[in-house]
């Protein structure tokens, strides 16, 4: 089987994020969400992987390279406009073939084992094998309406007046019926090639497509909060792990990883943190729940629940939480004044100062 991962498109929901850093590539617990996907391929030995990629395809590249670190053979596909996810099917063709795929999209993190899900299914007659996950608010993705067979009867994009509470998960199998599907369908009022449409086709066709329900949790992490919720969840699942001398002048709790070169002074640190190398703290209180990338500052302030990418300094910010900050971003503020808790979501190099009550 082959593997294709999707990671074009717009990112507009998470913006100012996405202005200059593809969505996919936003760290989780200091690894790019992209990584977690290729090594979940790999983990089920699949090694033959195409990237859809689009405007952000440099930055993907650089960071994903041939994939040979993963003992991957990447192959990028280049889509000039995100036209939808089964036109990101259609311009693969030619890589795909006549073979079976898993299509993951690269923004989207599950902790079910992949194992479980792509079991049986390249010796299978299935023609589409589809995975849904309950959620709180079915209108907000596609949503899959079951028969009394249990066999998915609808798939509706984004449903005013949803059916059920079953949503289709980013993660596809398809055969290479597939092909004729986004071949044969019409662009959405939203002007894209929907996936969800070319499955509906299959169904239509008598296609065998069956679907498994999630029994972990599952992320879209396209926007603030649920990128937010995976960090917790995947540091949720770390260990205790230092290549940095921690000094004694720091408390730590719970689960802290630390990387090379890493300063902590006069700090409390309550786990479950993740620190990239060249980290300098100072005068702060970390945690629970954050990720911090290299070369980052923090310095009398205090940090939760959240992601702060490389080169950033917080500094006087005394509550700041459920925040992203993007690469090299400033935040400042005084700490001899109160100041309400902080929640932003910076782009890269966004300069900030606080003002005080
Ligand atoms: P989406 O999150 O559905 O779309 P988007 O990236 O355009 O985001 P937003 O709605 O915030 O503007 O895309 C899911 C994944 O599929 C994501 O990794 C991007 C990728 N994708 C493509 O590769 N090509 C496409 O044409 C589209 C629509 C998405």
């Amino acid at each position: 089987m082959k593997g294709l991962i999707l990671s074009g498109g717009s990112g507009r929901r998470l913006r100012p994020i996405t202005h200059k850093t593809a969505k996919q590539l936003v760290p989780i617990a200091n690894k790019p969400i992209l990584h977690y996907v290729i090594e979940d391929l790999v983990g089920v030995g699949i090694t033959d992987i195409g990237i859809v990629v689009g405007d952000t395809a440099e930055e993907i590249e650089r960071s994903v390279g041939t994939g040979s670190r993963w003992g991957a053979d990447i192959t990028y596909i280049k889509q000039k406009e995100p036209l939808g996810l089964a036109h990101a099917v259609l311009i693969s063709e030619e890589f795909l073939g006549q073979e079976k795929f898993v299509m993951y999209l690269g923004d989207n993190m599950f902790e079910d084992s992949l194992h479980e899900v792509v079991e049986g299914f390249e010796a299978s007659s299935t023609n589409a094998r589809l995975l849904l996950s309950k959620v709180d608010e079915p209108q907000n993705f596609g949503v899959a309406e079951i028969d009394e067979q249990g066999n998915i009867k609808n798939l509706i994009e984004k449903p005013e007046d949803p059916k059920s509470d079953l949503a289709l998960v980013g993660v596809y199998l398809f055969d290479s019926t597939i092909h004729t599907a986004v071949k044969t369908i019409e662009p959405s009022d939203r002007g894209e090639l929907e996936i969800t449409d070319a499955i509906q086709w299959m169904i239509s066709k008598e296609k065998n497509v069956e679907h498994r329900t999630l029994k972990g949790w599952w992320i879209d992490t396209g926007k603030k909060d649920p990128l937010l919720l995976c960090n917790e969840l995947v540091l949720d699942q770390i260990e205790t792990f230092h290549l940095s001398q921690i000094s004694e002048t720091v408390t730590l709790k719970g689960d802290v990883v630390t990387g090379e070169n890493v300063e902590i002074i006069d700090s409390k640190i309550q786990g479950p943190v993740v620190i990239g190398s060249g980290v300098k703290i100072e005068k702060s209180t970390i945690g629970p729940y954050v990720s911090i990338g290299d070369d980052c500052k923090i310095e009398y302030s205090s940090v939760e629940r959240s992601v702060l990418m490389e080169k950033s300094l917080v500094s006087g910010v005394t509550q700041l939480t459920k925040s992203v900050l993007g690469r090299e971003v400033q935040i400042k503020g005084k700490p001899t004044d109160s100041q309400e808790p902080t929640s932003v979501m910076l782009g890269d190099r966004t300069k900030v100062e606080l003002e005080n009550d």
